[in-house]
């Protein structure tokens, strides 16, 4: 089967972008939301960051007009889903939700119909499970911001089809992503290595070893990094870290993947991130950041 129409559950941080990369190579998409409100800010963010490209001369006008006329928005699921070849599942990282769309999907697509769920934390193994069509389930685990980063850990959950992981990694091909096959683990490759990193700069905050503003520009000018390890804790978001290093730890039982208390004091400070404004850095209105002082 060659994937022709991608539907895309979920219209937030990871599903607009999921769904941008998918018209952007040629694919056919839905973007599909509970709320007409979250569909639209989607749509309106893929929009925003195509018309960016537009005014830099990196995408002509009626490219992006060709691009958009591929993008179709939804709330109704039955309707998002008829036609898909493949689904990708981009809503919030809870696993009982999950399953449940799943379990819908299961009865509401075509019977050859490949199910991936993006998450970043939880079992796809168990997700599979809420369907019948368990050898038709994989991870298809994307990065922030999805539309721009190549990488696509295609997770192989217990029992997948050869076939099915076959049009996975080629499917994510012609979505211009470089996948990458990993067995059903907690923290896959890129957070199971990202986790320990975090967990260190974390420390040394609290030590008072250096600024999260010198740990920063010490690892994107001494290692190269784009982003530092407070950076990309905010980016990621302290809730989502905190699911994914309690579930490696609970696999590995190493102190490395254990959780920062300080990630546990941030979330409790009602800060989460990025997403919230309020993480190692307080994200102004204006665009700017200036660092936060912890203690
Ligand atoms: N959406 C769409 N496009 C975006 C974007 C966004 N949110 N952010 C940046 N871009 C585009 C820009 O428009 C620009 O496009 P162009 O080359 O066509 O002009 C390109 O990306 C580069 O952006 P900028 O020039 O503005 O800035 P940078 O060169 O600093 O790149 C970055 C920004 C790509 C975010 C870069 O800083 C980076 O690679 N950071 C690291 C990101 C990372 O590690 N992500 C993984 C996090 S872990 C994760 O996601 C796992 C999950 O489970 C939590």
């Amino acid at each position: 089967m060659e994937v022709k129409n991608i539907t895309v559950l979920g219209a937030g941080t990871m599903g607009h972008g999921i769904a941008q990369a998918a018209v952007q190579a040629g694919f056919d998409a839905v973007l599909y939301d509970i709320s007409a409100e979250f569909v639209e800010k989607g749509a309106a963010r893929i929009k925003k960051s195509l018309a960016k490209r537009v005014e830099k001369g990196k995408l002509a006008q009626d490219q992006m007009e060709a691009i958009l006329g591929r993008l179709k928005t939804s709330t109704n699921l039955a309707e998002a889903v008829k036609n898909a070849d493949f689904v990708v599942e981009a809503v919030p990282e809870n696993l009982d939700l999950k399953k449940k769309i799943f379990a819908e999907l299961d009865k509401l697509c075509k019977p050859e119909t490949i199910l991936a769920t993006n998450t970043s934390v939880l079992s796809v193994t168990a997700v599979a499970g809420a369907t019948s069509r368990k050898d038709q389930v994989v991870g298809t685990h994307f990065f922030n911001p999805a539309a721009v980063m190549k990488l696509v850990e295609i997770i192989c959950p217990v029992g997948a089809a050869d076939k099915t992981v076959e049009i996975a990694m080629d499917t994510m091909k012609r979505l211009g992503k470089t996948p990458i096959k990993v067995k059903d683990t907690p923290g896959f490759i890129v957070n199971r290595l990202l986790g320990p990193l975090y967990m260190t700069a974390a420390q040394m905050v609290l030590d008072g070893t250096a600024t999260a503003e010198d740990i920063d520009t010490a690892m994107k000018l001494g290692a190269g990094h784009p982003m530092g390890p407070c950076e990309l804790a905010d980016f990621g978001g302290f809730d989502v870290i905190q699911m994914a290093q309690d579930s490696v730890f609970e696999y590995t039982h190493s102190e490395a993947d254990k959780l920062n208390i300080l990630y546990r004091k941030m979330i409790e400070a009602g800060r989460l991130g990025f997403k919230n404004g309020k993480g190692f850095y307080d994200y102004l209105p204006d665009g700017t950041k200036k660092p936060f002082k912890v203690f």
